[in-house]
């Protein structure tokens, strides 16, 4: 309460408290469009059987425990040969995936902290705090898995994905959440499939702007109509055959 009283008391004074309020009002009237994507359950996607896991701890920023297994079962079923993920933060995703595909090489790109005001981009604010930290990748940094692992650090949008274009089998895109950054991070997967087939697995189902973004490829574009939305999870998944 007490908070809230110097917030207001500080508002009124600086003059912003109408535009706080007309803010407030059209975040509040900003809904989130309707979930289109197709349901289905992991059973369905993979054969099941348990995944290795480690680092399961959850922190602020990190997939949830069930999201994480899925990722975890999916990598172990497709056995991809190079996997690229787009957003390191702690490394907990990239360590799992790693854990589960022994043989693969895995490229893992992360924004420097020092470019958060001068993306390709928007960046919304709650993506902030996870952009802001020392290091990416803590969670594999001192494991065996760390020597099939390549850290980029870049701005997903501005990255050079050419020399890797052609080459990959599984991407996993939990970087920005605007809408932009989404379409961009989509066609840059695009282009690292290996004869243009693999799985493409989407973070953040759930977030305004990811919905809207792949939403309209489902709506739009044949090449999404198997895009599906994994149960009980934020995660969307295609597989490209
Ligand atoms: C939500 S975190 C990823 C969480 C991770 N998948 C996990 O579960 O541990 C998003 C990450 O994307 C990174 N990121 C945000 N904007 C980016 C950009 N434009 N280019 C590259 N990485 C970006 C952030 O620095 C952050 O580490």
């Amino acid at each position: 309460m007490g908070y809230w009283l110097k917030r207001l008391g500080y508002l009124v004074k600086s003059g912003g408290f109408g535009k706080a309020v007309k803010e407030h009002k059209h975040s509040k009237s900003i809904e989130n469009p309707a979930k289109i994507l197709p349901v289905i359950s992991i059973n369905d996607l993979t054969d099941n059987s348990e995944p290795e896991m480690d680092e399961v701890v959850h922190a602020d920023g990190n997939v949830s425990e069930e999201e994480l297994k899925c990722i975890a079962k999916i990598v172990k079923f497709h056995q991809p040969k190079t996997i690229f993920e787009i957003g390191t933060f702690d490394g907990r995703t990239t360590l799992n995936m790693a854990l589960n595909a022994k043989e693969a090489k895995i490229y893992t790109l992360d924004l420097p902290q020092d470019e958060i005001h001068s993306t390709s981009f928007r960046i919304k604010k709650a993506d902030h705090s996870f952009i802001k930290k020392d290091f990416s990748g803590s969670r594999f940094i001192d494991r065996p898995e760390k020597e099939r692992i390549t850290q980029i650090y870049a701005d997903s949008a501005k990255y050079n994905y050419d020399e890797l274009a052609g080459q990959v089998d599984f991407v996993f895109i939990d970087g920005a959440h605007t809408y932009e950054y989404v379409l961009s991070d989509t066609a840059n997967a695009r282009k690292l499939l290996r004869n243009g087939k693999g799985v493409l697995l989407w973070h953040d189902y759930g977030w305004r702007e990811v919905i809207q973004a792949l939403n309209e490829y489902y709506q739009n574009d044949p090449d999404y109509a198997e895009i599906k939305n994994i149960e009980g999870t934020s995660l969307a998944y295609l597989h490209l055959k």
